[in-house]
């Protein structure tokens, strides 16, 4: 069978979701946090997450827990980042804080017995009995997806075998592509046509995808529709443009603009100082006493 028509056969059996559950946000209070529901994962993620990419560092274990003391309740992270240091500071920051925030991590490997390995690493760097989200990391060509789903030896069935296991609750996939860098107007369709038919397999409960002021057209629309049909929760990474963009909108233009569309759930930025922090968070916190931005 040729690949396209594997991927879309799987589709065909996932029934689609029509229900306007999708695009619930809490009722938050004057200055709490808004939370918009991960799509199926029915979890109610902070609309501001954190972007673990740049934790390198045992002291970033302060800013990270100033940040869930600020409302974040999404953090980010991956088994390469920081060559694991990502995972084991993030253990460390969220020791005694277990149930306030959910951890999103990754991992790069295709094939079934590198994922686990990868899996039982990520376990132990965060000291926690669960992930709450692995993600497929980077996934970049109908190949790589491919090669993820194969019954045999693929990375999906051994992260499915500990999802069993209760080590493991929902799945995720992220695309690969960097705006910004050159290449993103090539990539970036690659990326949304990878996450695109992702999506139709019915196997992942998030996909995580750049967006960001300057990156709009139809494409990426039509794969936030796609995510809503298929009620899989929507995580946007690099929505400052790898900070390259701050300099000519702002901070605060930069996260509205990306959390005015709702069918993105959560926005992680990379940030590395408690001021960082605080200047991201604030954009995610109910300013009005309702739900309301
Ligand atoms: N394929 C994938 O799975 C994938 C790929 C890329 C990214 N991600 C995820 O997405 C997250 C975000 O991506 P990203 O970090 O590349 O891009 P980003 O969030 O768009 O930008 C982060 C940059 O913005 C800067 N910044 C953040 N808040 C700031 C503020 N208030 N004032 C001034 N500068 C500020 C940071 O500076 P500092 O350097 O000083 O902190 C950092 O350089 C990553 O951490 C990672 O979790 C996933």
């Amino acid at each position: 069978m040729k690949r396209r028509e594997f991927l879309k056969g799987l589709g065909a059996t996932f029934i689609m979701l029509k229900s306007s559950n999708y695009l619930r946000e809490t009722e938050s209070q004057n200055g709490d946090m808004i939370k918009r529901r991960l799509g199926r994962t029915n979890l109610m993620v902070s609309v501001i997450g954190y972007g673990g990419g740049g934790i390198v560092d045992w002291r970033q274990a302060q800013i990270i827990r100033e940040a869930i003391k600020l409302g974040v309740n999404f953090i980010d992270t991956a088994h390469k980042y920081g060559d694991g240091m990502s995972e084991r500071v993030i253990g460390e920051a969220i020791k005694g804080l277990r149930d306030k925030v959910y951890i999103a991590t990754k991992t790069v490997r295709r094939e079934a017995k590198g994922a686990e390995m990868d899996i039982k690493e990520s376990l132990a760097r965060l000291q926690v009995e669960k992930i709450d989200i692995l993600q497929m990391h980077g996934v970049s060509s109908m190949w790589d997806l491919e090669f993820i789903l194969n019954e045999k030896y693929g990375a999906l069935k051994k992260v499915k075998e500990y999802r069993a296991l209760g080590k493991i609750d929902f799945i995720g996939i992220t695309g690969a592509h960097s705006p910004i860098d050159g290449y993103w107007r090539i990539d970036s369709e690659k990326e949304i046509r990878v996450m695109a038919e992702a999506i139709k397999t019915g196997e992942f409960d998030t996909i995580m995808v750049s967006y960001h002021i300057e990156f709009q057209n139809d494409s990426i629309k039509a794969l936030l529709e796609l995510a809503r049909q298929y009620d899989v929760g929507v995580i946007c990474k690099k929505p400052l443009g790898a900070g390259k963009l701050i300099k000519k909108y702002g901070v605060e233009k930069l996260l509205k603009f990306v959390l005015s569309n709702p069918n993105i759930h959560t926005a992680i930025p990379g940030m590395r100082t408690i001021e960082e922090v605080r200047e991201d968070v604030s954009i995610g916190l109910n300013k009005k006493g309702s739900s309301e931005r």
